[in-house]
């Protein structure tokens, strides 16, 4: 553990790098998955703070290291407890239950027995590293126990927690065993972030039914001795913008883009999606939806492409194993009913890439489609505008992504109307040059203005507000 102390101190359960020991015995780190890292990586990179969490791989007793200019303490978890903590209670219980049941939860006490333990050290990791008066801003849900652990620890500190995924309305939420010792968990923070006003608000309700405490607004009064009021309010995330269009316009990278073209047959037009494979993101609905189109001959194939990346990720939890066999499955359905030998129906990849192929993808693709069927924001469908400083391309985008709410010149979608997708599919592959410019226009400017840095400004501003009160 780290004996230096730090001013500011970010606590989540992945390190934003993976412990990678590569084959001549050494050690290599690589880039961890999903949203959260490629939102708070910017963040760490210009603050003088430490990052605490999890190394990736289990049994791993790593020492304190810098990487990237970035502090990180990695905290150890065995295997037992990557079963029980990690794929167990957050993403076979907590994951599912908080994404509108897609898939059935499961209830285990000895999972959430882990998940106590597992946040203990965190928070002790957490107590050990932040300087007297410190700020710490813990993520995400797998570890919501640590803000209550932390302020009895350290009453000095000012805690936040930001939750990047949905919190689920009260007729969900109740069915979790421990649900009022989550929420006391999360009442220790003195900000609670959410990604949308819905999700807070689900929160507030959930503190009222289960701890009887009074809420105006964006504020809850916790009584004790002294009473405290904890800020739950929308703090709608987002990347490093500028970025991602500087990435945009390099060169190479527009170069690389006319090659992803070509080595597809330059076909009329690109679709894509880009998506952890995961049971939310409403990769079947997608699937089915192309599919039909293609069966009916509203899009030919010799026109129409659909590139899907689906990132490993939770493989060893079987909803999904389950879900790669069945997405696999319908692919391989797909292509084989419609591809010729020179084209193609679906370029199905099943790997993470880095961010610059990823941006000559995105400029690359016509469509984008995002159809989650529940996703707490969905960084993707930034990604992709921020990238767009052409003013081309389409943002096909789910009402059930937290991405929704601010990206209202996409063309909204309910996944589970399939004709109603199949529509906007249509819609998006015919759109007009103008119609084009007109709404990605308008969704730069939303991208552009409200980045990842306003979000943690206004969020830790919010923080230090909440010292004075
Ligand atoms: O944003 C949601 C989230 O679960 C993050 O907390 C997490 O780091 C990311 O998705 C990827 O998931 P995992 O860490 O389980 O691979």
């Amino acid at each position: 553990m780290t004996s230096e102390s730090y001013d500011f101190v970010v606590v989540s359960n992945r390190l934003p790098v993976d412990y990678e020991p590569d084959a001549s015995g050494g050690a290599a780190w690589k880039p961890s998955p999903g949203g959260l890292v490629t939102a708070l990586q910017p963040v760490m990179r210009a603050a003088d703070g430490v990052w605490i969490g999890w190394a990736g791989k289990a049994g791993l007793d790593l020492e304190p290291l810098v990487a990237d200019g970035m502090h990180l303490v990695p905290v150890p978890l065995s295997a037992d407890e990557v079963e029980l903590y990690y794929e167990g209670f957050s993403n076979d219980t907590l994951w599912p239950l908080y994404h509108d049941v897609i898939a059935q939860p499961r209830y285990h006490r000895v999972w959430w027995d882990s998940y106590v333990q597992v946040n203990r050290r965190f928070a002790d990791a957490a107590a050990a590293a932040a300087a007297p008066d410190a700020t710490v801003w813990v993520q995400d849900y797998q570890l919501q126990l640590v803000p209550g652990m932390l302020r009895e620890r350290r009453p000095d500190l000012t805690i936040g927690f930001f939750n990047h995924i949905p919190f689920p309305p009260y007729g969900i939420y109740s069915q979790l065993p421990w649900r009022t010792q989550i929420v006391e968990g999360l009442l220790g923070a003195d900000v609670i972030g959410f990604q949308r006003t819905a999700d807070a608000g689900n929160f507030q309700r959930a503190v009222r039914r289960l701890l009887g405490y009074q809420t105006r607004q964006t504020e809850i009064h916790v009584p004790g001795d002294p009473p405290r009021t904890v800020i739950a309010k929308a703090y709608p995330i987002s990347i490093d913008s500028a970025s991602y269009e500087e990435l945009a316009r390099r060169d190479d990278i527009q170069a690389r883009a006319r090659e992803i073209r070509a080595d597809l047959g330059n076909p009329k037009t690109i679709m894509l999606g880009v998506d952890r494979l995961d049971y939310t993101k409403g990769i079947g609905h997608r699937l089915k939806a192309f599919g039909e189109l293609l069966e009916e001959g509203r899009v030919a194939v010799e026109d129409v492409v659909l590139v899907q990346v689906a990132s490993p990720s939770r493989e060893r939890v079987e909803t999904y194993r389950q879900l790669r066999d069945e997405i696999e499955l319908t692919v391989g359905r797909i292509n084989g009913d419609h591809s010729t030998i020179g084209h193609q129906a679906i370029n199905y990849l099943h790997h993470g890439y880095p961010r610059d192929e990823m941006v000559a993808l995105y400029l690359a693709a016509d469509v984008m489609l995002v159809t989650a069927l529940r996703d707490g924001m969905n960084l993707v469908a930034k990604e992709y505008v921020a990238s767009r400083h052409d003013d081309d391309g389409v943002l096909v985008l789910s009402e059930f992504a937290g991405a929704a709410d601010e990206l209202r010149n996409a063309l909204l979608i309910n996944p589970h109307d399939i004709d109603g997708l199949k529509s906007s599919i249509v819609q998006a592959v015919r759109m007009s040059t103008t119609e084009r410019r007109r709404r990605m226009r308008a969704l730069r400017r939303r991208v552009l203005e409200r980045d990842v840095a306003l979000w943690s400004s206004t969020f830790l501003g919010e923080l230090e507000a909440s010292r004075r009160r």
